[in-house]
């Protein structure tokens, strides 16, 4: 693993920074239907900044590249970004945009429906990520969701190909004009219903098509996946070995963002230089902990929750 600037670890986040507009239902609604709303918030979410907020608060250094919008939103968000110990060089402002938002309903069994609408996100250029190039080469893990251009996506992930970076990719919303053949992943980071659309397979079979599962992620240039499952078991095929590891049991009562506090938790430890296993068991609890309040960043847990979380299940 690379070293860098500072004697902590170093993780470099491209992706999206979200106004999250949460509103809590008792149903959520079907097509065609409108439904009174018992509560309104408005935080600060996005797949990528809720990512580097994970990880930052596992006390690796994190870098997020990404843009906002040139309204109070975008100001407000880069402070925000600032007081959660994340360095902001890599954001960039798009003047004549809005910052991005999602519009998200949460149902009484913490289900949730999310609308995003991209934005300032959509304005994330590869010349910008060329010219914030050093943020990744220098960086320990880089870590990249699909809410920003694919085009931004793909150019960051030849940097890191090209600089030796580790790269975890959370494909996440899936983009059917991902061009996995110009890129190599370390580790894919899918949901089941991600797994299925992607690679083909329901998740469960990971432990008896192993052999079929490794040549689907060949095909895609991917070494490593890791499958999260909701309250069920992380399955992993970590070079060649399927890996089973259990997640804490919790009541949740949103599970926005959860995945995302998975995604963050791993990156961070990976970069810490942890083994994956390791990894995967404080990722899993930092998604558990991360469902227990409402909001996405407002609920993922510091290294110090995550550690205690974990010796209380033993
Ligand atoms: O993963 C949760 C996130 O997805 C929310 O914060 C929302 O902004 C959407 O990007």
């Amino acid at each position: 693993m690379k070293t860098n600037r500072s004697n902590k670890k170093h993780v470099a986040v491209v992706g999206s920074l979200n106004v999250d507009l949460i509103a809590s239902v008792r149903r959520l609604p079907g097509a065609g239907e409108t439904v009174a709303a018992t509560g309104l918030r408005k935080l600060f979410g996005g797949k990528g900044a809720n990512q580097a907020v994970a990880a930052s608060r596992q006390g690796v250094d994190v870098d997020f590249i990404g843009c906002l919008g040139g309204d109070a939103d975008g100001r407000a968000y880069r402070q925000r970004m600032r007081d959660e110990g994340i360095g902001v060089n890599g954001i960039d402002r798009a003047p004549d945009y809005l910052t991005g938002s999602a519009l998200i309903g949460v149902d009484v069994s913490a289900e949730n429906l999310i609308m995003v609408a991209p934005e300032a996100n959509g304005q994330l250029a590869p010349s910008w990520i060329t010219k914030k190039r050093r943020l990744i080469q220098d960086a320990s893990v880089l870590l990249l969701q699909l809410e920003v251009p694919i085009e931004s996506v793909v150019a960051s992930i030849r940097l890191a190909n090209e600089s030796g970076v580790p790269v975890v990719l959370n494909p996440s919303p899936l983009n059917e004009e991902f061009p996995w053949e110009e890129v190599t992943v370390d580790f894919l980071i899918v949901n089941e219903t991600e797994a299925e659309q992607l690679i083909g397979f329901k998740a469960g079979t990971l432990k008896t098509r192993k052999r079929k599962w490794a040549e689907a992620l060949g095909r895609l240039n991917v070494k490593n996946v890791v499958l999260t499952r909701g309250s069920k078991s992380t399955l992993a095929l970590i070079e060649g070995v399927v890996v089973e590891i259990e997640t804490l049991s919790v009541n949740p009562v949103d599970t926005v963002g959860a995945g995302d506090a998975f995604a963050g938790v791993f990156a961070a430890s990976l970069a810490k230089g942890r083994s994956t296993e390791q990894s995967i068991r404080l990722a899993n609890a930092a998604g558990a902990l991360a469902t227990l309040k409402s909001g996405a960043q407002e609920a993922i847990p510091t290294r110090h929750q995550v550690q205690r979380a974990l010796k209380k299940q033993k």
